[in-house]
């Protein structure tokens, strides 16, 4: 039907019209909160390049997890940056180091959050890559049983889940094996599978102390560039035994989001990163735009994309928001 006959604007009337045949609708329950712990009490150190987060020492990482489930958020995701770095990360992997400490303490004052951990090297590697460095090349093999340390640290501390962001070929196997042997087998994992090598990560690696002191992450993360590659990477995760497949960055790759749910049947989480962050604070900031709003329509756009879950630096005040609609 054309117009006059048909009349677009008729359904746009009225916010009750609006309301009534509006297809996506973001939830709380879609948000998952990334959380950077330090050592150390009282300590809330401000992250210049994202303006509203902090390095947090324990006690303030309970605070926020208990705030943010109070806003009805059902997760949290944790870094840690450590008190030292080595070749081989061995603070990824201490049962007293920084993440761990950080898990028990929420595991034990908010026991009702789902504490996701990050598993990654790049943050307690001293040359800042996420695996083991030979000669100056990542070691792919050598860095899997690192990583499947680090992941079972974090799950007999009490992580709900766990999240590997390093791109080594063949750890959510290595993983999943690791932890079915501990009898964690209920345990999920969310593979960071489609991981692009990304200028959206910049803020981030302020934040977790976690830039590259040679070269950069061309051999392991992804060309922004492809996009069957990304089917590739999510189907050998998926038959390495991952629960659910994350893309990141989200805004730049909402067409691999699409095209990953049209074509695998898990659930799909986007992280909406740091870089993504940091852009709308620092438009607001010169007056130009109002986060806020970005912020919402940007979730709303990724969800509509296909995303399940979204793990977004802004899931506190979005959720209030949320509560307030
Ligand atoms: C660790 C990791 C990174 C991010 C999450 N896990 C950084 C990187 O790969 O350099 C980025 C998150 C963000 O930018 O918000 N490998």
């Amino acid at each position: 039907m054309l117009f006059p006959d048909s009349r677009g604007r008729r359904l746009r009337a009225t916010s009750n019209f609006r309301r009534m045949i509006r297809e996506t609708k973001l939830s709380c329950d879609d948000l998952i909160l990334p959380l950077f712990a330090i050592e150390g009490k009282d300590v809330k150190k401000p992250i210049e390049s994202m303006p509203g987060h902090f390095q947090l020492s324990c006690d303030h990482i309970v605070k926020k997890a208990k705030q943010a489930h109070d806003a009805g958020i059902p997760a949290i995701i944790l870094f840690g940056i450590p008190d030292k770095k080595d070749p081989l990360a061995t603070r990824a992997y201490a049962p007293d180091s920084i993440v761990q400490k950080a898990v028990r303490e929420v595991k034990q004052k908010v026991p009702d959050i789902c504490i996701i951990t990050d598993v990654c090297l790049c943050g307690y590697t001293d040359h800042g890559h996420c695996g083991v460095v030979e000669n100056g090349i990542i070691d792919n093999d050598a860095s899997l049983d690192l990583l499947a340390k680090t992941a079972l640290s974090h799950v007999r501390a009490g992580a709900d889940m766990v999240a590997p962001s390093d791109m080594m070929d063949g750890r959510i196997g290595e993983i999943r094996q690791t932890l079915d042997e501990e009898n964690f087998s209920h345990i999920p994992i969310m593979s960071y599978a489609v991981k692009y090598s990304s200028a959206f990560y910049g803020p981030f690696r302020q934040a977790a102390e976690s830039a590259p002191q040679f070269g950069d992450r061309k051999t392991y993360q992804m060309d922004p560039a492809n996009s069957t590659e990304a089917i590739r990477e999510a189907t050998m995760d998926i038959e390495e035994g991952a629960d659910i497949i994350m893309v990141k960055p989200a805004l730049a790759y909402l067409d691999i989001i699409y095209r990953l749910k049209q074509e695998i049947d898990l659930p799909i989480a986007a992280y909406n990163v740091s870089g993504e962050y940091s852009i709308m604070k620092a438009g607001e900031m010169m007056g130009w735009v109002n986060a806020k709003d970005l912020i919402m329509e940007t979730l709303l756009s990724i969800k509509r994309a296909g995303a399940d879950l979204i793990l977004t630096y802004s899931a506190i005040e979005v959720a209030m928001e949320l509560k307030n609609q």
